[in-house]
């Protein structure tokens, strides 16, 4: 609808007082859209910064549960577990992704034992245990698919049995979501929920991330065999429709801000819940500049996430998090 001719129509007069501005504000931004994504590692006591991710930890497991604990009274539903494994336990086998005590299936029981009410996400994918850094097993220098996905449904399940609520499949093999719905429904795990990484771009963007995780120095080669090439929309769409179709609950587009075109394309066409995952660079980005000084941090954070509810999402996974819902409260 156009609006009248000026000057029957000024649109500043809904402009005029703040009452005004807020009567008519289109989208809202509240804690309940926001998934945290926390990095955990081994021992005890320990808050690791981690140097590319300014303001981001490594959380030793007994510095975890306060974290988590802070950040559920500030009404963030769920947080999502990245573990930074110890570089003993890295192999080219990756057996430790699903050891039921590895560090993030203790993380979980630990955490669903404490605040039963908070959401805990999972990531599936083989990088945090595999020697090489990839997502997939490596053979003959090929990331192969159909063996990984056997490994990641071994991985899943260990993390459903420890009592995740939302396994976050973040591999992008073909036929991962299938696989592992059909196990979890075997398995007697049936109101285990799937948000699938469906829509994961071969982005710049994740080198804060492998930092975290340890996985920076050991990648050989990138991921664009199995990750999405960036220039490519319709592909993304189609990963998306496919992930559904095999069983996911709630689909996600990653990096977010880059390419919120797809997170608007995605709800307009399969209008499920769709979430956009503010990545390790974007956050990084934004640091840098705060840090210089050049950006103010609370105006472009919630900016930031304000253009994912603007683009369709139902949320958004964010380094973020609890200083977006302490701002949103304060
Ligand atoms: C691993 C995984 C990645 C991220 C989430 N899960 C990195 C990658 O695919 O290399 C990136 C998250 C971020 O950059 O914040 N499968």
């Amino acid at each position: 609808m156009t609006p009248a001719p000026f000057p029957a129509a000024r649109m500043r007069r809904l402009r005029r007082t703040r009452a005004l501005r807020e009567m008519v504000q289109e989208h809202r931004l509240s804690a309940a859209d926001l998934i945290w994504p926390v990095f955990i590692r081994d021992g005890q006591g320990i808050t690791e910064p981690i140097p590319s991710l300014p303001g981001v930890n490594r959380l030793s497991l007994d510095r975890l549960l306060p974290a988590a604990e802070q950040a559920h009274a500030l009404g963030i539903p769920a947080i999502c577990l990245f573990p930074y494994t110890d570089q003993s336990l890295r192999t080219e086998t990756c057996e430790e992704a699903w050891n039921p005590e590895n560090l993030t299936n203790r993380a979980i029981r630990a955490l669903k034992a404490e605040f039963p009410d908070l959401m805990v996400m999972t990531d599936i994918a083989l990088d945090p245990y595999n020697a090489n850094g990839h997502d997939g097993f490596v053979i003959d220098g090929e990331i192969v698919n159909d063996e990984t996905v056997a490994a990641l449904v071994k991985m899943g399940l260990a993390q459903a049995e420890a009592g995740a609520d939302i396994l976050g499949p973040s591999d992008m093999m073909d036929g991962r979501i299938g696989a592992l719905r059909m196990a979890l429904e075997a398995q007697g795990h049936r109101d285990v929920a799937i948000l699938s990484y469906a829509a994961k771009f071969a982005s710049g963007f994740y080198g804060p991330f492998r930092d975290a995780v340890g996985a920076s120095g050991r990648l050989v080669g990138d991921k664009a065999t199995y990750q999405i090439n960036p220039a490519n929309a319709a592909e993304a769409l189609a990963c998306v429709a496919r992930d559904l179709a095999e069983g996911a609950d709630m689909v996600m587009v990653k990096p977010g801000m880059p390419y919120l075109d797809i997170c608007r394309a995605v709800k307009d066409r399969f209008e499920r819940p769709t979430f956009a995952y503010q990545v390790s660079g974007e956050y990084a980005m934004i640091m840098a500049a705060v840090q210089n000084g050049w950006l103010n941090e609370e105006k472009v954070m919630l900016e930031s996430l304000m253009a994912f509810k603007r683009a369709g999402c139902d949320g958004v996974l964010s380094y973020f998090a609890p200083k977006v819902a302490a701002a949103l409260k304060g």
